[in-house]
C-alpha cells in the first residue's frame, strides 16, 4: 500500500494543472457558451427521476477528460467495486464499508467475511415494518392502553440527522396524526421542548445510537426515561414506551431496554450511512414502510447506476470529480447546496456530517501526512431565504463558491390553488439564480440602462461563479433516496481521489474525551489535570457565574 503515489505526485494531477494554468485566470462562462452553446445539451446526466445539469461549471471537455483520466488513476471505480464487494476499505478501523446492502433486493448476495448480510437486512427491515405498522395501526399501545401519538427519536450525528431531515423531506407522506420530535443536544432544553406539551401515556422513544454509548443520546435516553417513569410510576412502562436502534446489544440490555424492542445494525454501516439502517424507524413509523421502502428502491436507483453507468455518464463521478477541480485546482474552500424547496431545509445540515465527517482529514490512507486540500466547507439553507441572506456574497464577494441548485418540476401533492401556482415563482427564483451567477451582468449592460458611472462597479455582476442544477419531477420517497445516494457517492468519489479514508470519524474523539475529563471540573470543582491555563481559567469563570 505504500507504494501508493500521493495524488498530487500523479501525472494526471500535474496535467490538471497546466490545463489550469493554461485557461488562467479562469475560464470563462459567456466565452465557452459562445464557444460551445451545445453545451447547455451535452453536459447534463439523467440518473432515475434526477437531471443534472453541468453546463455552468468552468470546465470544458478536456477538464473533463483530464479529471476522468485522474479518476482512473487513482482507481476511483476499483475501490468503488471494493465498497460493493465488502471489502474492508475502512482501513483505520478494518470494517468494510456496506451502506449500499441496506437497500439491496432480497435476493442479492453480499459477503463480509464469507458470509450474506443480505438476509438479515431484510430481516430488520421486515420486523421495522412490523413494529411501525402496529404503531400507525393502534395496535402497538402505551403502557396504560392509551394509542401511541407521539415518536421521540433520541440520537446524534448520523443517528438523528438522517430521520430528522428526511421527516421534513417527506413531510407530505406523513400520517399527520402522528407527532414526531428529534432531540439530539445534551442541553436539556432540547428533551424540555420535545416533551413539554406530550402526554407520556403516549409517547414512543426511539433511542438511536450506533455503539450506544454516545454520552449526549445515553443522558438524554436516562432523562426520558425519568420523565415517563414520573408520570406513569411503574418500571414495566419502559417496555411499551421505549426501543432502541443500534448494533450494541449488551449496552442496550445494560440500559434496561428489552432486545426484543431492539432493532439492529451492523458495524459494517458507518454513523452517517446509517440513515436507510433501523436508524430510519421513526421515518418508517412516520410515512408507512411502503413508502419506506420506496425511498430504498431510489437509493439502490443511484448504487446501480454508479456501478454501472460509464464515467462520462456517471453522475456522481462527475460531481465528485468537478468538486475537485474546483478545490484542488481552482482554490475553493467551500460548496454551496442550495436546495429550493422548504421541505429540504434540513438536506444540507445532513449532507454536512455526510461530506464533512467523511472527507475533512489530513493524513492519507498510508498515514502521510495530505499536503493537498481535501473535503471542503458545505454549507447552505433553502435557496430563497439565501438569497436574503448570504447570495450577495457568492455573486459579488470576492470567493468561489460552487453551489448546487436543486428544484422540483411539481410541487408536492397536498399544496394546491394558490400555494401551488407559488411553485412557478419558486422555481423562477432558482433559475434565475443560476443564470445570474453564472453570466452576471457586465459593466456595458449596466451603463446601457443609465446607471451614473460612479455607481456602475456596484452594480456589476462579475459572474462566473459555477452551479450544478438538479432538476427532478416531484420530491417523492423515492426522489429523495436517489438525491441522498448521489451525494453519497460523490463523497466516496472524493475520497477515493485525495487518498483518504472517507469512513472514520477520529477527529471527533479528542473533544469527546476531553469534555468527560472537564465535567467534574464544572460539576464538583475538581481539579482537572492537564487543563490548559486558558481553559482552566475559563472554567473558573463559569464556576464563579454558576453559583
Ligand atoms: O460524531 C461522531 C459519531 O460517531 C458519528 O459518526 C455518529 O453518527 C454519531 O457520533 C453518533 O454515534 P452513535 O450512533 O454511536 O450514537
Amino acid at each position: 500500500m505504500s507504494d501508493v503515489p500521493e495524488p498530487t505526485r500523479r501525472p494526471q494531477w500535474t496535467a490538471l494543472e497546466n490545463h489550469r494554468r493554461d485557461t488562467l485566470p479562469r475560464p470563462d462562462l459567456r466565452e465557452l457558451f459562445d464557444t460551445d452553446p451545445s453545451r447547455a445539451e451535452r453536459y447534463v446526466v439523467r440518473v432515475g427521476d434526477l437531471r443534472l445539469d453541468y453546463s455552468k461549471h468552468l470546465v470544458d471537455d478536456e477538464t473533463l477528460a483530464l479529471l476522468r483520466e485522474l479518476a482512473e488513476a487513482t482507481d476511483v471505480f476499483g475501490l468503488r467495486d471494493a465498497m460493493f464487494r465488502g471489502e474492508r476499505i475502512n482501513t483505520t478501523e478494518d470494517r468494510a464499508v456496506l451502506h449500499t446492502a441496506l437497500r439491496a433486493p432480497r435476493d442479492a448476495v453480499i459477503e463480509v467475511d464469507g458470509e450474506n448480510v443480505v438476509p438479515a437486512v431484510h430481516a430488520v427491515l421486515d420486523r421495522m415494518a412490523d413494529f411501525a405498522g402496529r404503531v400507525r395501526s393502534g395496535e402497538w399501545t402505551g403502557h396504560t392502553g392509551k394509542r401511541i401519538r407521539n415518536v421521540v427519536n433520541i440520537g446524534i450525528g448520523g443517528s438523528d440527522l438522517g430521520p430528522a431531515m428526511a421527516y421534513e423531506a417527506l413531510r407530505a407522506y406523513t400520517d399527520r396524526s402522528l407527532t414526531l420530535r428529534f432531540v439530539s443536544n445534551v442541553d436539556g432544553a432540547d428533551l424540555h421542548e420535545a416533551t413539554r406539551d406530550l402526554d407520556p401515556a403516549e409517547t414512543l422513544f426511539i433511542v438511536a445510537s450506533k455503539t450506544f454509548t454516545t454520552i449526549e443520546t445515553i443522558t438524554n435516553a436516562t432523562s426520558a426515561r425519568s420523565w415517563l417513569l414520573d408520570a406513569l410510576g411503574d418500571e414495566k412502562a419502559v417496555a411499551r414506551h421505549f426501543v432502541a436502534l443500534s448494533t450494541n446489544a449488551g449496552k442496550v440490555t445494560d440500559f434496561g431496554i428489552d432486545t426484543a424492542n431492539m432493532f439492529e445494525f451492523w458495524d459494517w454501516v458507518g454513523g452517517r450511512y446509517s440513515f436507510d439502517s433501523a436508524i430510519g424507524l421513526s421515518l418508517m413509523i412516520a410515512i408507512g414502510p411502503d413508502r419506506f421502502r420506496e425511498m430504498l428502491d431510489g437509493f439502490r436507483i443511484v448504487d446501480e447506476h454508479f456501478v454501472n453507468a460509464p464515467a462520462e455518464a456517471n453522475a456522481p463521478l462527475l460531481m465528485g470529480l468537478l468538486g475537485i477541480w474546483y478545490n484542488n485546482f481552482l482554490g475553493a474552500q467551500s460548496h454551496a447546496v442550495l436546495p429550493y424547496s422548504h421541505y429540504l431545509s434540513k438536506f444540507t445540515a445532513y449532507l454536512q456530517q455526510l461530506d464533512m465527517e467523511s472527507n475533512g482529514k489530513s493524513v492519507d490512507r498510508q498515514g502521510r501526512p495530505a499536503t493537498w486540500q481535501t473535503g471542503p466547507v458545505v454549507w447552505g439553507t433553502p435557496g430563497t431565504n439565501g438569497q436574503h441572506a448570504y447570495y450577495q456574497l457568492i455573486h459579488q464577494g470576492t470567493k468561489l463558491i460552487p453551489a448546487d441548485l436543486i428544484g422540483f418540476a411539481r410541487p408536492v401533492d397536498g399544496l394546491s390553488g394558490e400555494l401551488a401556482a407559488q411553485h412557478d415563482l419558486l422555481m423562477a427564483n432558482l433559475f434565475a439564480q443560476g443564470q445570474a451567477l453564472a453570466f452576471g451582468k457586465t459593466a456595458e449592460e449596466v451603463r446601457a440602462e443609465g446607471v451614473p458611472e460612479e455607481q456602475v462597479p456596484h452594480r456589476t455582476f462579475r459572474g462566473n461563479h459555477p452551479t450544478t442544477t438538479i432538476l427532478a419531477t416531484e420530491l417523492t420517497p423515492s426522489v429523495l433516496g436517489q438525491l441522498i445516494a448521489l451525494y453519497e457517492h460523490k463523497v466516496f468519489v472524493q475520497g477515493a481521489v485525495w487518498n483518504i479514508d472517507s469512513f472514520d470519524q477520529w477527529g471527533v474523539e479528542l473533544g469527546k474525551v476531553l469534555a468527560k475529563r472537564v465535567e467534574p471540573a464544572l460539576t464538583q470543582g475538581a481539579d482537572v489535570p492537564g487543563l490548559d491555563p486558558s481553559t482552566a481559567a475559563l472554567v473558573a469563570a463559569y464556576r464563579e457565574r454558576r453559583k
